[in-house]
Formats: structure tokens, sequence, C-alpha cells
């Protein structure tokens, strides 16, 4: 083989000794690529994990303000809860890791590009369908999945080639970005079993959380969070703010059965306290500015945009034909709601908006009201018409 190879590397054992097995033997110069998406890890420790192990060249991006802006402002426009629960953190971030990857592997001319996703989850999926995508003829190598990559086979890499890491037993397999984080594998795995609490490390036990809640005020300008409490923060230092205040809450635990991409269901844990908090106020907003009309058929794109980014197909042209909808959609989604974070609960108890649809001299029960309920009666008629006729048939048929 040989030529040259973009590796998407994490600094993690998988892709470090992926490193080693595409140059020794393979003959790959490899070129490793790390993006910080908000995962708390030493950079520069990796970089020199990637060069002690023998890469080329390694390239870095700090994309942190791109992924908020690019990837997860669209997920909060959209509502994007995969079946009603996940709020697609991991999944958001491979496409901008894609970005990336093809970055360097044009500007390097490479010939292939790896990563370190096994063939049972959905994170290949969305890795092999946005490269095909976007570098049509570059070559995919994905050496856990392709090669066979188990942990003994790793165990006797690392002694084969002298590799300076230790071969670890992780128990649990962990996503970390600064939308999520999602937690797999080990005693997980039984869906009868709650998660143990050593899984946790975004959210306290709702049980030893504060005993006075905590009230916050997002406020939203077209759709996406500019405000907290009153003061103007970034797209990123909003979330991550948001996520250690709600996280001292214990609210954003997320445990649920995942239909994935490959066919199977699989136990899902995660922690997402920013993403649960902004996309409940979020709904709760749509639900003051948006009628009827718009919000029953925004739902359907909404879940249509979820399922789409979920399985894979950020890439493709509808996801931007659905999102042409979601941002008209989301002109007059501003205003200020207030929730209250409470052990493990996030409870909206207040919103406003210079473009609510709510008139209280409609709604109000007082005797000023402009509601004429002499209109009424007549709506019923009308309104009442097909169910009656169709009933009377029903009826005559018995
Ligand atoms: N089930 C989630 C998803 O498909 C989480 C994936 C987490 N990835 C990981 N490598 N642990 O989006």
């Amino acid at each position: 083989m040989g030529g040259k190879v973009v590796l998407a590397y994490s600094g993690g054992l998988d892709t470090s000794i992926s490193i080693k097995l595409l140059s020794e033997k393979y003959g790959y110069e490899v070129y490793t690529v790390t993006v910080d998406v908000g995962q708390k890890e030493d950079f520069d420790e990796i970089a020199n994990k990637a060069y002690m192990l023998g890469a080329k060249e390694h390239f870095f991006f700090d994309a942190k303000k791109e992924f908020v802006e690019n990837f997860v402002h669209p997920a909060i426009k959209a509502n994007a809860l995969y079946e009603d629960k996940y709020p697609l953190s991991s999944a958001l971030s491979r496409p901008l890791i894609v970005l990336k990857l093809v970055e360097v592997a044009k500007k390097v001319g490479a010939d292939a590009i790896a990563h370190g996703c096994t063939g049972k989850g959905n994170d290949q999926i969305r890795f092999d369908v946005t490269i095909k995508a976007l570098l049509p003829d570059v070559k995919i190598i994905a050496p856990i999945r392709d090669w066979g990559l188990t942990r003994d086979v790793e165990a006797e890499l690392i002694r084969k080639y002298n590799i300076p890491l230790k071969p670890k037993r992780k128990i649990y397999s962990v996503d970390e970005n600064l939308w999520g984080r999602s937690i797999e594998c080990g005693p997980l795995e039984d869906p009868a079993q709650e998660p143990p609490e050593e899984v946790f490390q975004w959210t306290i036990d709702p049980k030893d959380a504060p005993d006075t809640p905590e009230y916050v005020e997002i406020c939203f300008e077209k759709g996406v969070p500019v405000k907290l409490n009153g003061e103007k923060l970034s797209p990123v230092e909003l979330i991550s703010k948001l996520n250690e205040i709600a996280g001292k809450h214990g609210v954003g635990r997320i445990d649920h059965i995942e239909d994935r991409t490959v066919g199977f269901k699989s136990r899902e844990v995660y922690e997402t306290p920013a993403a649960l908090t902004i996309i409940e106020a979020h709904k709760d907003l749509e639900k003051l500015v948006l009628n009827f009309n718009e919000l029953s058929f925004k739902k359907l794109v909404d879940n249509e945009w979820t399922n789409l980014v979920y399985r894979g197909l950020w890439a493709d042209p509808l996801r931007e034909e659905l999102e042409a909808f979601i941002n008209k959609a989301s002109e007059r989604v501003s205003g200020v709601v207030r929730l209250k974070l409470y052990k493990g609960h996030v409870i909206v108890v207040g919103r406003s908006s210079p473009y609510s649809l709510y008139d209280k001299l409609t709604a109000t029960y007082e005797k000023h009201s402009t509601f004429d309920q002499s209109w009424a009666k007549g709506f019923i008629e009308l309104w009442s018409m097909p169910t009656v006729v169709s009933r009377r048939i029903l009826e005559r048929l018995k």
C-alpha cells in the first residue's frame, strides 16, 4: 500500500495504535488531525503523542465556535431530540470533524482518510457518508472495523511494535463535546439496570442537588440563545456556562433505548445539561410566537431534520432544504424564557416576546374580554358537521 493518510486522532488507544499500524504495517505517511469541539483534553499532549507514535505532521483545530454556530444552532432551531430524547451531541460533531479531515486531505494530497470507528455504531456512517460526499475519490480506512482491531489484537500490536502505551481495559466508551457527553458499554448494556453513578461526570445526582431551586433566563434571537441571565455571551460561553449551572442541579441525564442506523436497539446514556435546558426553553418560546399551523408542520420538519442528521446524512441537500423552512419559521422566535432548575428537573416558568401571539384581552375570563362568546355556538355547528353527519350514518348501519 503506502501513500498519504489523514487520520482522525483522538489521542485514545485505538487511534494511537492506528498511527503505528498505518505507518509500520501498511507503509502510509500518517497525518493526524485533532478537532476541539469542547472535549476537555490536553491537546498539546495529544500532539506530542501523535509525533511520538510516528505521525508525519499533526494538525489541530479549535472548532468550538464553528461547532456551536454551524451545527448546534441549527439543532436548537430544529428542537433536535432523536426519538424525543437524544440531543444529537455526538452526531453533530462528526460532519464537522470530516470537514477538517477533508481540508487536511486536500492540503497534503492524501490518498486515504482514516477514523477509529467500529462497525457497530452510527459514527462510522456519519464519517463515511460525509467523506464520500465531499471527497468521492479518497479511500476510507477504519482500522478497528476493517482490520478487526480488537482489544486482544491491540495488546499484541503494542508488544510487537514496542508501542509505549499501556493496554487499558476501559469499561465505558465515552464521547464528549460542548453539546453533551455520551456513555456506552459495560454495565449499561443491561437496559434493565439503573446506570451506576460513576458514569456521570457533568451532572450531580439529583438527590444531592441544592434544596433551593435556581432560576435562569435565556434570551433568544431568531431561534438561537444569545443571553444568559441578561448577560450577552458568546455562543460557546453561553453553552459552557449553562452546562455548569444546570449540571449542578442534576439536570440533563438521559437514559433511553435508541434505534441505531445499523438496525439494532441499544441502551444509551447521556449527560446534556445545557442542551436539554435550551431545547425546553426554545420549544416553549416557539409555542408563544408560532401559530397552530406553523407548529404542527414544523414538528414534522424538525423530526425529518433530526432523523437525517442522526442517520449520517448531514451532507444530503435535504438538510439545507429543511433548514430553509426552519430558518424562515425562526425569524420571530425571539424573546426571553425563564426556567427553574431543581433536583434534576428543568421547568419553564415564564416567557415573553415582542412577537407573542398570546392576547390577554382575548384569553381572559374577566368580563372586559374582547372574545365574543356568542360566536362559539355557530362555530361549533360548522366544526362538528362532518363528525355528526358520519356518526349518524354509522348509527344507521348498526
Ligand atoms: N449513540 C450515540 C450516537 O449514535 C452516541 C455515539 C457515541 N459515540 C462513541 N464513540 N462513544 O450519536
